[in-house]
């Protein structure tokens, strides 16, 4: 099906409400995840959605757009289309982007931010495009008003997001502001090696979790696959715990809409039931950073949690072990995690047959001492680390 090209509707008229608008969307992620992204997204309603590489491309109104920065669990960032062009050199990129009619996206005294990527294009300097980008912006507004907007890196009014590839040049609106795996629920200060809730979410919904098995980490740190598995087992939006979007700062943002899309999430919360969700491991202080966290998303009565060397796990028949035990970033760690590696494949042999488990390691070396045949294994990122999630069935 032929999907017309879209661009973000500027001011919104009676005669066209922005909700009636066909978006084009694209939603970042890590590489590895694009699968599990396409699915969410086409349960949340998003048409014509296409898998891409660390991202998917789909189709929707504003509310999908809300509705995707609520509920989404493995994206990054959701990006609205404005323009695409060609764009060879600065001065194309610069006349296409001050054309575009910014004062709808931002006010004179507002701020502003670019990210930028590119791949096989004659401007390959990230830095430089946004640096092009930014100047069209802020030229545009200083000609016409004698004012202009300023940058701020960190917490910009407009956020846009610039992608060129082979010289094409997509621009977009970042609705998210801050990357959506900020959850909001935790300070990972000073611990050890905390996975994403983006990734950790993928991880879990790539596994089969669905929050009707239990679940077990006896190596959860701070709780990441514990949390993220108990906001599945209750089915409650990502987005519903309480951090900010950058979509709210733009001037058409639909308070009344937002709100009602709140609203409804908040009354699918899954409250009976009581779904087995336990975590164990050996450092206090990784417990007490999970226990903050959990009691911060209102799941503390969901999860057990206790100090425990994976060791002692207790015998269970059934449900899935999903964990990332260490991996040893330096040189020498990967010997001595060789024997934990080992313990931990001949625990599982012993005390979980019947369930299934999913171990996530950057290692080969250390996935073979597990010592157990995986059914499955998929390749993800884990921020630049390549990563193996070993599936395996324990009889
Ligand atoms: C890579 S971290 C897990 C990070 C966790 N997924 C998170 O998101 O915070 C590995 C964890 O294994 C724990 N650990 C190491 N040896 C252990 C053992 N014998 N029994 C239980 N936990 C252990 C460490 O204390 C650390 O918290």
């Amino acid at each position: 099906m032929d999907v017309p090209v879209v661009i973000m509707p500027t001011k919104r008229k009676p005669s066209a409400p922005a909700t009636h608008h066909t978006l084009k969307l694209f939603a970042t992620t890590a590489a590895g995840l694009e699968d599990v992204l396409a699915e969410e997204i086409q349960e949340i309603g998003g048409s014509n959605v296409t898998a891409k590489v660390r991202g998917v491309g789909f189709y929707g109104d504003l509310n999908t757009v809300y509705r995707a920065n609520l509920w989404l669990r493995t994206a990054h960032r959701v990006l609205v289309a404005l323009a695409e062009f060609e764009a060879r050199d600065r001065e194309a990129l610069y006349a296409n982007v001050r054309e575009l009619p910014w004062h709808d996206h931002l006010s004179k005294h507002g701020t502003l931010a670019v990210d930028a990527v590119a791949s096989t294009s004659e401007m390959n300097h990230t830095r430089f495009i946004s640096q092009v980008i930014k100047d069209a912006i802020v030229d545009k507004f200083r000609d016409q008003t004698g004012t202009r907007p300023s940058v701020d890196a960190n917490n910009p009014d407009l956020r846009l997001n610039a992608r060129l590839r082979d010289n094409h040049c997509t621009l977009s609106l970042d609705t998210s502001g801050t990357r959506l795996h900020r959850r909001g629920y935790r300070s990972t200060y000073g611990i050890e090696a905390p996975l994403k809730e983006t990734l950790a979410a993928g991880i879990l919904l790539k596994s089969g979790y669905s929050g009707d098995q239990p679940l077990v980490d006896p190596m959860c740190g701070s709780g990441t696959f514990l949390i993220e598995g108990a906001l599945i087992a209750r089915n409650i939006a990502p987005g519903l715990l309480g951090r900010r979007f950058g979509f709210m700062q733009h001037p058409d943002f639909d308070r009344s809409m937002w709100q009602t899309l709140i609203a409804d999430a908040k009354a699918t919360i899954k409250r009976d039931g009581d779904p087995f969700i336990s975590g164990s491991d050996i450092s206090e202080k990784a417990l007490r950073a999970a226990r903050a966290a959990a009691q911060g998303v209102g799941v503390d009565d969901t999860i057990r949690l206790r100090r425990a060397s994976f060791e002692d796990q207790k015998n269970r028949d059934n449900g899935m072990v999903v964990t990332n035990p260490p991996y040893g970033e330096r040189l020498g760690e990967i010997g001595q995690l060789a024997d934990l590696y080992s313990t931990f494949g001949d625990v599982l042999k012993k005390n979980c047959q019947g369930m299934t488990a999913h171990i996530l390691t950057s290692s080969k070396f250390l996935a073979g001492r597990i010592g157990l045949r995986s059914h499955k294994r998929d390749i993800l990122w884990n921020g630049p680390l390549e990563c193996r999630l070993l599936h395996f069935r324990l009889y």
